[in-house]
């Protein structure tokens, strides 16, 4: 059975104060949440520690369960003189830290930071982060001990053209290509349309299963019967309203939610969607 995954994915939004009152809120409501379906908040740099402690405070280990942390990005190189970089072991020693939090219970840890967003095409477009970049950034975390979240997508002017599948089958091939099967046991891929992200538009069922199903077969074809497992999700505009036909299709293991992740509503009603 495939993990099913509602990751948020927070972006530049909210302060501190407001990531922790939106992280309690959606704590507050996690009994709502199924206990086959997994939350994932992927917050600010800034506010993982926090974070971290908030969720490893849980206290029924069933809910406990159902909610991991990650981030946002991690830089492609290990450690060193690049001013601004966060490196994956930095992300990977936040939890680990949260015990030694002034007022922390004997003994406490947080949350580990469980998950990296790799691969958002607002990297992609706006950082210039290419293949091989991407590629560098997934080993260094993965060595880390993190699981990835690897999102690919075309833009509207490739879909017109009809290659929106030589581009997501580019971005699968010259960089999940390259892992060996134990590593890519640590991957979720999301699949997000460019033209969908945050735009309001959302592909239709039928074009989401479509490029689901074909970013499966292309894993297949490297990793066989792993690709069976790979969790697959669909972003771009995804809500409560949609989330339920989208979650229905067979090779749509779930989705990563941007604006309607910030409201802790509406992410636990996606996550009961399925
Ligand atoms: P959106 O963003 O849900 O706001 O469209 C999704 C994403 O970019 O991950």
């Amino acid at each position: 059975m495939r993990q099913k995954i509602v990751a948020g994915n927070w972006k530049m939004n909210t302060t501190l104060a407001e990531g922790i009152e939106l992280v309690n809120q959606i704590v507050g409501k996690i009994e709502e949440v199924p206990q086959d379906v997994k939350l994932i908040v992927n917050t600010p740099f800034t506010h993982l520690f926090p974070v971290s402690k908030i969720i490893g405070d849980i206290k029924c280990p069933f809910c406990r369960s159902k909610i991991s942390l990650g981030a946002q990005n991690c830089a492609d190189k290990e450690k060193g003189a690049y001013t601004g970089e966060v490196s994956a072991k930095m992300l990977a020693s936040v939890s680990k830290a949260v015990g030694t939090v002034a007022g922390a219970p004997e003994g406490a840890t947080g949350a580990p930071v469980e998950y990296v967003i790799l691969g958002h095409s607002e990297r992609r477009g706006y950082y210039g982060e290419t293949n091989a970049i991407l590629l560098e950034k997934i080993k260094l975390a993965l060595s880390e001990g993190l699981k990835v979240i690897y999102c690919v997508g075309e833009a509207l002017e490739e879909r017109k053209a009809g290659k929106h599948f030589e581009v997501v089958g580019n971005e699968i091939k010259e960089v999940l290509f390259n892992l060996s099967p134990e590593q890519m046991k640590n991957i979720v891929v999301a699949y997000e349309p460019i033209w969908a992200i945050g735009t309001g538009e959302t592909a239709t069922k039928e074009q989401a299963q479509e490029i689901h199903e074909f970013i499966r077969k292309t894993l297949a074809e490297k990793f066989g019967a792993l690709a069976e497992e790979t969790s697959i999700l669909y972003g771009g505009s995804c809500k409560p309203s949609n989330a339920k036909e989208l979650f229905s299709q067979k090779d749509i293991d779930g989705g990563l939610i941007g604006g309607a992740s910030l409201k802790a509503d509406d992410f636990i009603a996606i996550a009961k969607s399925f």
